[in-house]
């Protein structure tokens, strides 16, 4: 089994992108060929600085090693190493109809947020189903925010085939976690970058300790029964056990819990569960050229699995000789 997954580059790791994609990708490992990627094109409808998306590349295959993605097993590369990940994305784009793409959620989201849109934003599910496609793969573990995007790609691989009557294109499977894909943030909002609300796991503690104590909460006093439908409760939900879960809701129903003390635990809770991945990143961050070296061969492997389908695909568009 072929599994194919991508992140962007687009800041450091927080604990919401961890639970809604990278654990998953590590965990998925064990199952089949995993192929692992730091898109660094997509990034580019954000960001437009050139020595920051050098960084945030850096940091997030340091990220990915330090939870655990084996290079040994699976493949980690940096999507612009692979070029012809655009070529596909142009053979795919002339059978994609303009109105599949102006009902992408993400695109709409932005114009109606006011926000500058461009043409590359509303390419990017395009890019994206280039990137699943070119490897065949059969499983793409991601956040709910991506299903429709993955539902897209499906939908233009069987345009392609259509289109020029041959099975260039396997049609990829998403493969959601819904119970943990969405992580509240410390606002009770989605946790998200742009919402300035992150937990991120490799900040030094001190400023982990100050987000985790700024989690909002209700104006229950302590004496009284909690609502443990709530965002502080959401969050420590993720480090503890369904016995642990049950133990704690059942003290915070019975009243005289404080929230201070269910953030001192979070707080112990998150140091403790990212403590080997924080040792690991510190030490990979002193030996850059080794993580380097990693995206290097990762590209290398990936260009020999994704040779076959762009040939196919341009063999059965009619292109070169
Ligand atoms: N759009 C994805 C995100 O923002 C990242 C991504 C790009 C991706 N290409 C992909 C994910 C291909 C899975 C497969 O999270």
């Amino acid at each position: 089994m072929r599994i194919l997954s991508g992140i962007q580059p687009s800041g450091e790791l927080h604990i919401g992108n961890y639970f809604g994609a990278m654990r998953q990708h590590v965990a998925l490992q064990e199952k089949g060929e995993g192929i692992y990627f730091i898109a660094d094109y997509h990034s580019m409808t954000s960001v437009r600085d050139a020595a920051l998306r050098r960084e945030l590349v850096r940091d997030l295959a340091l990220d990915y090693l330090a939870c655990g993605l084996d290079p040994e097993r699976s493949i980690l590369y940096r999507q612009s190493d692979l070029p012809e990940v655009c070529e596909l994305a142009w053979l795919l784009t002339t059978v994609t109809p303009m109105g599949l793409l102006e009902r992408s959620h993400a695109f709409k989201d932005k114009v109606a947020q006011g926000l500058p849109v461009d043409h590359g934003l509303f390419a990017y599910p395009v890019l994206m189903a280039a990137d699943i496609l070119i490897y065949n793969a059969d499983l793409v573990p991601v956040g709910q925010d991506q299903k429709q995007h993955l539902e897209m790609a499906r939908d233009i691989a069987q345009r392609f085939n259509h289109t020029y009557g041959a099975e260039v294109f396997r049609l990829p499977e998403p493969h959601i976690l819904e119970d943990v894909a969405v992580v509240p943030g410390t606002d009770g909002r989605k946790m998200s970058k742009s919402y300035d609300n992150v937990l991120r796991m490799f900040w030094p503690q001190k400023r982990l300790k100050k987000a985790v104590m700024a989690i909002v909460t209700d104006s229950t006093p302590v004496e009284e029964p909690k609502d443990t439908d709530q965002t502080l409760f959401q969050l420590w939900s993720l480090f503890s056990t369904r016995d642990e879960r049950e133990e704690m809701f059942a003290r915070a129903r019975a009243g005289g819990l404080g929230y201070g003390d269910v953030k001192k635990d979070l707080l112990a809770r998150l140091l403790a569960h990212f403590a080997p991945q924080r040792e690991r990143r510190e030490e990979l961050a002193k030996h850059p050229d080794d993580v380097e070296d990693v995206l290097a061969q990762g590209a290398k492997r990936a260009r020999a699995l994704g040779a076959p389908v762009v040939a196919a695909a341009r063999q059965a568009a009619g292109l070169g000789c």
